[in-house]
């Protein structure tokens, strides 16, 4: 097939506008502005399912970096941004709710085109969730408060005094996301920073630049104002170190994996930079006895095969019962045997490829590893020809001294153990240095509340997995991050506490 054809079937059956859009010439999104990159470099943007280049995107380097701060800064300190009331940015973020849900459409083909899910999940989910956690933080924008406060000062008797605290917008934020879901995690973090009057520099994935951009075009079209918020597309080393360790933001947020999230980390601590930091997990999938093996083999599935394995809290360790073992592992291998494979716009296909050709190989280069430390390969293990596809795949018998077991692999492979009885599967379950999600199987209520507590993860889900809500908190506890998105809990990470003490 030559280059044109190629490119032309990557675009079978995708809307004109969503074509249109990811064919023009990209530019940097800064103060307000459509900018070239000032080095000029790019990046090629693949379409997963076929491997093909659809278009580039700048480059951005340090310099690029720079003036997105600068103009964040400029934004945040003085002009329009700096004196906007809340109810003016609750109402900006409504608007905004409004014009991501009536280009939804659009939006979906476009992040289907860029990371390779299928245009319905991206429409169903992705979008859903983020016009949702747009509108559910507009309502915050107005509710940001503090308390007051009758301090007794022990050492000043005879003084009298009074004590409030205010929150205030942390400042310029630098926000660094991944590729698994592009504009959620965009939304995530910027639109926070936007309800509590703060400014921000995204950075979105060099895999999944698109969505991102698309974005700064509808929210400068609502009417935010100038400078606010900022779009550098470019790669990690270069674009996000640059913001990471920008001596002028104030605060980091980064979702991604934990190795760059530690370089982030000790980057924003020489600055001081607030930092928030959503990583990786291996997050267990707990089947009590109670359970028909075959609802624990759906709900199993479901639980790591969503967005194909690339989840960071897709459930990838599942323990079942010893005497149910067998039975589940049969029930997973028709399930994940049965999934048809296929572009995001293939309305059949149950999975999609996964978003490089490099996480491919690292997901292949994992189910190589599993065999040889000895996991039998139940379903999948293979991968087709043509686009970034890898068979979604069951490893059952493994353990815990294999890399599958403790290492995130991102990607549809689920490592499946057998386990005696309830402390054995809580010891397992927090046998991993990630702490992210996990999910309880069972109608046992007693059981299930004696096993809550002793599972050190940031969610607990019982009989599902992966469900999110734009009202509950979501992070890690150990090596899965710092902070915790969503609910009220965001409000904390996107505000500095100020205290006022007054003598009166
Ligand atoms: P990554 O952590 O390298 O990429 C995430 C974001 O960080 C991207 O925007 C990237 O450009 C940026 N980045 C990379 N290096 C940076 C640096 N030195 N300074 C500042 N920003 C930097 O993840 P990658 O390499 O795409 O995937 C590798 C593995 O990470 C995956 O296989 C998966 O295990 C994990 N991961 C976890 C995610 C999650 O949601 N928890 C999301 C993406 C990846
Ligand atoms: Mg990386």
């Amino acid at each position: 097939m030559s280059e044109a054809q190629a490119r032309h079937s990557v675009f079978d059956g995708v809307s004109a506008a969503a074509r249109a859009f990811v064919e023009r010439d990209h530019q940097l999104f800064i103060g307000g502005e459509w900018v070239a990159a000032r080095g000029g470099e790019t990046l090629s943007v693949y379409e997963p399912a076929s491997g093909e280049c659809m278009c580039e995107v700048p480059a951005g380097q340090g310099g690029d970096v720079d003036r997105a701060v600068n103009a964040a800064r400029e934004a945040f300190e003085g002009g329009e941004w700096s004196r906007a009331r809340p109810v003016e940015r609750e109402r900006l973020l409504l608007r905004l709710a409004d014009a991501i849900e009536a280009n939804a459409d659009e939006l979906a083909e476009i992040e289907s085109l860029d990371q390779g899910k299928s245009v319905g999940m991206a429409r169903n989910l992705d979008l859903t969730m983020a016009v949702d956690f747009v509108r559910y933080m507009a309502g915050w924008a107005t509710k940001i408060d503090g308390r007051t406060v009758e301090p007794s000062v022990p050492y000043l008797p005879d003084q009298q005094f009074t004590g409030w605290t205010r929150k205030e917008p942390v400042g310029v934020v630098g926000a660094i996301v991944p590729w698994n879901f592009p504009i959620l995690m965009a939304v995530w973090k910027v639109v926070p920073a936007i309800a509590t009057g703060c400014t921000v520099v995204l950075k979105p994935a060099e895999e999944t630049p698109l969505s991102a951009l698309r974005l700064a075009e509808l929210a400068a079209s609502v009417g935010l104002p100038a400078g606010v918020f900022n779009v550098v597309t470019g790669d990690g080393p270069g674009a996000g170190a640059a913001l990471s360790g920008h001596p002028g933001i104030d605060k980091v947020a980064f979702t991604g994996s934990t190795e760059v999230g530690k370089l982030i980390g000790k980057a924003a601590m020489d600055n001081m930079t607030r930092v928030s930091l959503e990583l990786g997990g291996k997050s267990p999938v707990i089947v009590l006895d109670d359970m028909d093996p075959q609802a624990a083999a759906a709900g199993a599935a479901q639980a790591i095969f969503l967005n194909h394995g690339q989840v960071c809290t897709a459930g990838s360790r599942l323990y079942v019962p010893n005497r149910e073992y067998d039975a589940v592992v049969e029930g997973l291998a028709g399930i994940a045997g049965g999934m048809r494979l296929g572009s995001g716009r293939d309305p059949e296909a149950q999975m999609g490829p996964l978003v490089s050709k490099a996480q491919q190989e690292r997901v292949a280069a994992y189910i190589d590893s599993g065999r040889q430390q000895g996991a039998r390969v139940a379903a999948g293990g293979g991968c087709p020809d043509r686009g970034f596809f890898v068979e979604p795949t069951i490893l059952a018998d493994a353990n815990h001294q294999m890399r599958v077991v403790r290492e995130e692999i991102f990607g549809p492979v689920l490592t499946v153990m057998p386990y005696q009885d309830l402390d054995e599967v809580a010891r397992l379950a927090n046998d991993t240095p990630y702490g992210l999600g996990a999910s309880i199987w069972s109608n046992d209520l007693a059981r299930v509340h004696r096993l809550i507590p002793k599972i050190r993860a940031g969610t607990v889900w019982v009989n599902c997995h992966n469900v999110l809500d734009p009202a509950l908190p979501l992070g890690g506890f150990k090596q899965s991050g710092i902070g915790r998105e969503l609910g009220r809990e965001v409000v904390d990470l996107y505000t500095e506490t100020k205290t006022v003490l007054m003598s009166i």
